[in-house]
């Protein structure tokens, strides 16, 4: 064994790298939005005056954040954005949490903290609505009409942080995730979504992740005889090892867990039954929702590959496909199909309950509901010539079983994927 002392000081120079990392991807989706909406914007030839006003909707902050003790990171309130449901769907309601990864260090919060992901300081006042909050039909065809909320993430911690764990010494940062989603819930039940008819939770990456924790409690609170669905878009994270056979993401969930207490957010049965620290594994997870979720996730999910399978960015072998998927080797390529192949053995308890929907599309991709171009447009991603958009719909309405599973890469030629490089 080396030098304990050397030991933790590579430890930490590693783990400071990976949390920089982690940080980075929220402004590469960040970016990726950005481009994105100019492409639509340019793409299409309507009314802009029109579209801006319809597509930007402002940041609403929690009321009574403070009374209730539901702080961002930083202390600040965490915030929404709310657009009014319309025509068939006033009685309607979509929820979609934002994702941006996790922190795991006293250091990396208090990085977050000077971020849009640790507090509403940073947060823009307007966001646009597209993909799965979009309000045009020819976009978002079964929700365009509904209620819709974004959530903004500023916790850390998928909305399942706990204050016990706050450190006691002078260091300023809030774990209130759970606070932060019993706030915000009380807030839009007052709003109308006590009275739904139908309503579908969704969310995407540590967003989706956060959709799974809440999925049963956002049941709870809602009428018995409304209809109550849950999406999780890439939130589907695996306790796989990486290519140097370490427990890369394991450990990092372990250091979320510990660090926010997150322990008091996830099922008594899971935590009881094994190591607490794997239930905020989504394999664990579903296992105990009783409400039906539908699950949008890619085979070779760039996030998962960047951070779980290969987390080293200076892997010198890797460095080229991790980044693009196109430039991978036939060795290269066998070991991401390894990677599909454990996705399809951790899901497949979970193919079997009547309830479920799957997308598993073959894409280099991450998030792909809240973005028009992935969620349903001519390009879109399609499994058996069906959107994504079109898939949800299916399944939330009971018009189909919706269990599509893309053949493995690189038999799909409607992917959008990635390119880092
Ligand atoms: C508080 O405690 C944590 C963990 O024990 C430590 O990392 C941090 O530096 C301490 N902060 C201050 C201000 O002493
Ligand atoms: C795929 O679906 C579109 C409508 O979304 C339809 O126009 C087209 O004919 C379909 N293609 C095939 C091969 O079924």
């Amino acid at each position: 064994m080396a030098n304990p002392r050397l030991r933790s000081i590579t430890w930490w120079r590693k783990w400071s790298r990976k949390d920089w990392a982690i940080a980075a991807v929220g402004f590469t989706l960040i970016v990726f939005l950005c481009t994105l909406i100019s492409n639509s914007m340019i793409d299409q030839p309507f009314d802009h005056d029109h579209a801006i006003a319809a597509d930007l909707v402002d940041l609403t902050l929690l009321h009574n954040a403070k009374d209730k003790g539901a702080l961002c990171l930083d202390g600040s309130s965490p915030g929404y954005h709310f657009q009014k449901g319309f025509g068939s769907g006033s009685n309607n309601w979509l929820l979609h949490i934002e994702g941006g990864g996790w922190c795991n260090t006293i250091a990396s919060c208090s990085l977050r903290k000077l971020t849009p992901l640790g507090s509403s300081k940073y947060m823009e006042r307007r966001v646009s609505f597209s993909g799965i909050l979009s309000p045009y039909s020819s976009q978002n065809p079964d929700f365009f009409s509904w209620n819709k909320v974004k959530i903004r993430y500023c916790d850390g911690a998928s909305f399942a942080g706990n204050p016990k764990s706050e450190l006691k010494n002078g260091t300023k940062l809030f774990f209130r995730g759970q606070l932060i989603w019993e706030a915000l819930m009380d807030e839009l039940l007052s709003l109308g979504l006590s009275s739904a008819k139908q309503a579908l939770l969704s969310g995407c990456s540590a967003g989706g992740l956060a959709t799974l924790i809440h999925c049963d409690d956002f049941r709870q609170l809602l009428p018995k005889d409304a209809t109550i669905k849950c999406l999780a878009d890439a939130g589907f994270f695996l306790n796989e090892k990486d290519v140097h056979g370490k427990q890369t993401m394991r450990s990092f969930y372990d250091d979320v867990f510990h660090l926010q207490g997150v322990e008091g957010s996830l099922h008594k049965d899971c935590v009881s039954r094994m190591e607490p620290s794997k239930c905020l594994f989504p394999q664990e997870i579903v296992k105990n929702i009783k409400t039906p979720v539908f699950l949008v996730h890619p085979a070779y999910d760039f996030w998962q590959i960047q951070h779980i399978l290969i987390p080293d960015a200076s892997d010198h072998n890797w460095r080229n496909c991790r980044l693009n998927i196109h430039d991978c080797n036939p060795n290269q390529i066998e070991i991401l199909q390894g990677f599909r192949n454990s996705l399809l053995k951790a899901l497949n308890e979970f193919q079997k309950n009547a309830e479920g929907g799957i997308f598993i599309d073959s894409c280099f991709v991450h998030c792909q509901t809240w973005m028009d171009h992935t969620w349903h447009s001519p390009q879109s991603p399609r499994i058996n010539n069906k959107t994504i958009a079109e898939s949800v719909g299916d399944w939330f309405f009971n018009r189909n079983i919706v269990k599509q599973i893309d053949c493995p890469y690189p038999c799909n030629p409607t992917c959008y994927n990635m390119n880092f490089t």
